[in-house]
Order: C-alpha cells, then sequence, then structure tokens
C-alpha cells in the first residue's frame, strides 16, 4: 500500500506555478475572494488560499459580507470584481448561507473570471470537452493527483460517492472525457443508492466525497482498489486545543491494509484544490492578457 501524498504533489504544483508567475512581467495576476459570513470551515479555506496566493506572487482581495446580506448586495459585490480589470479571477466561497441561491450566485461571476468554474457557462464547456474553459478545482485536483500518482483511468473503473457540482458531478464529466485521464468508465452514486457496497466493491478507484465521517469501511473496498478520500468532516476532540480534528469519508485504519493507493485525509485532496485555485487564477490572467492584445 503506497500513501498518495496531496501535500507533496501540491508543493510541486505550487513550485511549478511560482517559477511561471516569476516569469511575468508587469502587473502580477490577481484572485479575489467573497465570503459571506465567518463559518470557520469557509475562513480556514479562505485564508489558506490567500497564503498560498502570496507564496506564488499572485495577488489576492478579500472580500467578506454580512452572514445576512441581500441577494442584490451580493450581487452588486459580484459585478463591482466582474468589472475591476485588476481582478483576474474570483470566487464565491461555499457554503452560502440558505436565503441566499448558490447556483445563481456562481452564475453571476463573469466566465472568464470563474476560476471555480462553477457556473453554467464553464460547466457547459466542460460538457462540451473544451479546454479553454474553467473546471471546478476539488475534481481538477483529483484526476492530476491520479495522473501525477501513476494511476491510469482509461478502461478503469471509477465509482464516485456524492453527486455535487462541487465534486461528485464534475469530477464524472472528467473521467469521462475522449482524454489520457478520462476514458473510464465510471459509476456515479448517491444517498439514494440502494447496495452502495455492491457497487463500491466494483471499483478499480474509489473516489468518496459524501461527507460522512469514516463512512467507507472495509468490506466496500475490492483488495488493490485505489482509494480517494474528498471527504474532509470535523469530528469532535477534546484532546486538541481546536476542540476538533479532520476525518475523511474513508476509515483509513481498516481500508489502506487493503488499498494499492489511498490518500489520508488531511494531507490528500485538500491541499490539492488550493493549487488548483492558483492554476485557475493563472489561466484567467493568460487568456484575459490575450484577450486585451497584452
Ligand atoms: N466550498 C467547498 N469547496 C469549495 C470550492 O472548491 N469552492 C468554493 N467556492 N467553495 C467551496
Amino acid at each position: 500500500m503506497e500513501i498518495i501524498d496531496g501535500n507533496a504533489i501540491a508543493a510541486t504544483i505550487v513550485e511549478e506555478l511560482r517559477a511561471e508567475v516569476a516569469q511575468i512581467s508587469g502587473r502580477p495576476p490577481a484572485a479575489a475572494f467573497i465570503r459571506v459570513g465567518d463559518d470557520p470551515a469557509s475562513v480556514a479555506y479562505v485564508g489558506k488560499k490567500r497564503a498560498v496566493a502570496k507564496s506564488i506572487g499572485i495577488e489576492s482581495h478579500l472580500f467578506v459580507l454580512p452572514i445576512d446580506v441581500t441577494r442584490k448586495d451580493l450581487f452588486a459585490c459580484i459585478d463591482t470584481v466582474n468589472r475591476n480589470s485588476m481582478i483576474d479571477g474570483f470566487l464565491v466561497q461555499a457554503p452560502l448561507p440558505p436565503h441566499l441561491n448558490e447556483a445563481e450566485a456562481f452564475n453571476r461571476v463573469a466566465p472568464e473570471k470563474d476560476i471555480d468554474g462553477f457556473g453554467s457557462v464553464n460547466l457547459g464547456r466542460l460538457l462540451q470537452e473544451d479546454s479553454t474553459g474553467f473546471v471546478a478545482c476539488t475534481p481538477a485536483g483529483v484526476v492530476d493527483l491520479l495522473h501525477r500518482s501513476g494511476v491510469r483511468t482509461e478502461g478503469r473503473h471509477v465509482v464516485i460517492l456524492g453527486r455535487s457540482i462541487i465534486v461528485g458531478k464534475t469530477l464524472s464529466m472528467l473521467l469521462l472525457r475522449k482524454h489520457a485521464m478520462g476514458n473510464a468508465t465510471v459509476t456515479v452514486c448517491h444517498s439514494r443508492t440502494p447496495e452502495l457496497g455492491h457497487h463500491t466493491r466494483q471499483a478499480d478507484i474509489l473516489i468518496s466525497a459524501v461527507g460522512r465521517p469514516a463512512f467507507i469501511t472495509a468490506d466496500w473496498v475490492k483488495p488493490g482498489a485505489v482509494v480517494i478520500d474528498v471527504g474532509v468532516n470535523r469530528v469532535q476532540d477534546s484532546t486538541r486545543k481546536s476542540g476538533y480534528r479532520l476525518i475523511g469519508d474513508v476509515d483509513f485504519k481498516a481500508v489502506s491494509p487493503l488499498a494499492s493507493k489511498i490518500t489520508p485525509v488531511p494531507g490528500g485532496g485538500g491541499p490539492m484544490t488550493v493549487a488548483f485555485v492558483m492554476r485557475n487564477t493563472l489561466k484567467a490572467y493568460r487568456q484575459q492578457a490575450e484577450q486585451s492584445g497584452l
């Protein structure tokens, strides 16, 4: 069994991006993050993204809106960033409070600045296999993690747990592409799938993004399978200063002896997501520089 080190692989990408940014003369690439409220996980994610941006030489801006912000004021903020030619790409951190419609907010982001790839234009580009579009960072990170770990997807059976746009649905579209890191046979399971274990046991590559701590047990995994755990679950832990610790969807201790390769949580997909936010920012910067004839 080999542990896939997401921290090390993400650090390689960050290093590649740093070298690319260092070649840029003129204004550095710039990203922005819109956060609504102070959800601790969102505060941590946005903080991490900004710290990594800084380490690469990407500028970043943070807009914090109150938890009870109106749809109108959120849209006004998005529109302001859309029009700001000094910002190349941005995202609205999810989850949004229930009174706001996430899809509507994501669609308000100008497609050329949609570094999350959550807007309908970029989702459509993904279905069309148009590589000029932006692909959501967590799914893009998972595919790259597989690639850089020497896992081939062509002709393999990938079973994905979870059907969100943020992970499962987008990942299924990536792995179905007529592409060296696609060409998989993909099964997508979700909360209404009966006999989940029946499906997961068929997987050559099992990817979980359901957000249920230690949900996947050893009897659900085929020996020799590659297991990618995208779940990030906070569980209470009174021995930690923070009062909690992060665990994945996979019962790592039970499953890891069976797997050929497996990602840990933390240190699996998470750092890859952050690296891909940076990669998409640089892509947005280059595309817009090209558009404006620079
Ligand atoms: N919340 C959890 N993952 C993500 C992500 O990739 N992008 C945004 N905007 N919010 C998230």
